[in-house]
């Protein structure tokens, strides 16, 4: 495979509610970081955006720190352009608050409404805007009518490639040391590798994804 330049985002992200709360979701890091070391192993340029997460940045890989979704979009509509490949693995969150308290909200009431607005979808906005030359793989995480779901995804999103994570499954998915998979494409079946290390799993995504046209 030529050497290319991937763009990976990873992490959940925090959408704030006053000074002290936050909404957000499971996501860990662990699979995106993964993909980030097995591309940088296999010789690629990579650039990884990420929401906050425990793990260290990975060395000798370019990293961009963002906490809100807004500021994830931020990040990769300002580095897209540059990359060959862009996997969105991050899991943004769908809303935020519409109106970020100032200060702590006190409890005072026995219910409390808030407010929430819809963030850009980041991934759709690529697919719009991408190149016919770059590689757009999207991630889905879902816990009912996953396939269907994801086929949605693939073509509403207009990605090349969408990666399914059924996070229903016990095991795998969201914290999980491990992960599997099943990769829908435009062109071919969809492929399905079993529960395996994040670590293994990143390779044998990356050698999915390596298809003519990847390689080209
Ligand atoms: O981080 P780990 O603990 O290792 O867990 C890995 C994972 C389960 C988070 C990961 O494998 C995964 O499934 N990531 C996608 C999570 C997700 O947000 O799925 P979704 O179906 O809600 O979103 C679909 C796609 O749209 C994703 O590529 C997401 O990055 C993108 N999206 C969603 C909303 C939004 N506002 N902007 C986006 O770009």
């Amino acid at each position: 495979m030529r050497r290319k330049t991937f763009l990976i985002t990873a992490g959940p992200t925090q959408e704030p509610i006053d000074p002290v709360r936050y909404l957000t979701n499971h996501s860990s890091g662990k699979m995106g970081y993964a993909l980030a070391q097995a591309a940088k192993k296999l010789r690629h340029h990579v650039l990884l955006i990420s929401g906050p997460t425990q793990l260290p940045p990975p060395p000798g890989i370019k990293f961009i720190s963002v906490t809100t979704a807004a500021q994830m979009y931020q990040a990769v509509m300002k580095n897209f352009k540059k990359a060959d490949v862009i996997i969105k693995v991050a899991a943004v969150a769908d809303y935020r608050v519409q109106k970020v308290f100032r200060k702590k909200i006190k409890k005072k009431s026995k219910y409390l409404v808030l407010k929430l607005v819809q963030n850009l979808d980041i991934l759709k906005e690529l697919g719009k805007k991408k190149s016919k030359n770059q590689i757009l793989v999207g991630f889905a995480a879902e816990t009912h009518e996953a396939l269907k779901y994801a086929q949605k995804k693939l073509k509403e999103k207009n990605c090349d490639y969408l990666i399914l994570n059924n996070v229903a499954k016990k095991g795998i998915g969201f914290g999980s040391d491990k992960n599997s998979v099943v990769i829908l494409s435009k062109k071919g079946n969809p492929i399905s590798l079993p529960p395996m290390p994040k670590t293994k799993l990143a390779f044998r995504i990356l050698n999915v994804l390596n298809s003519p046209r990847f390689s080209g």
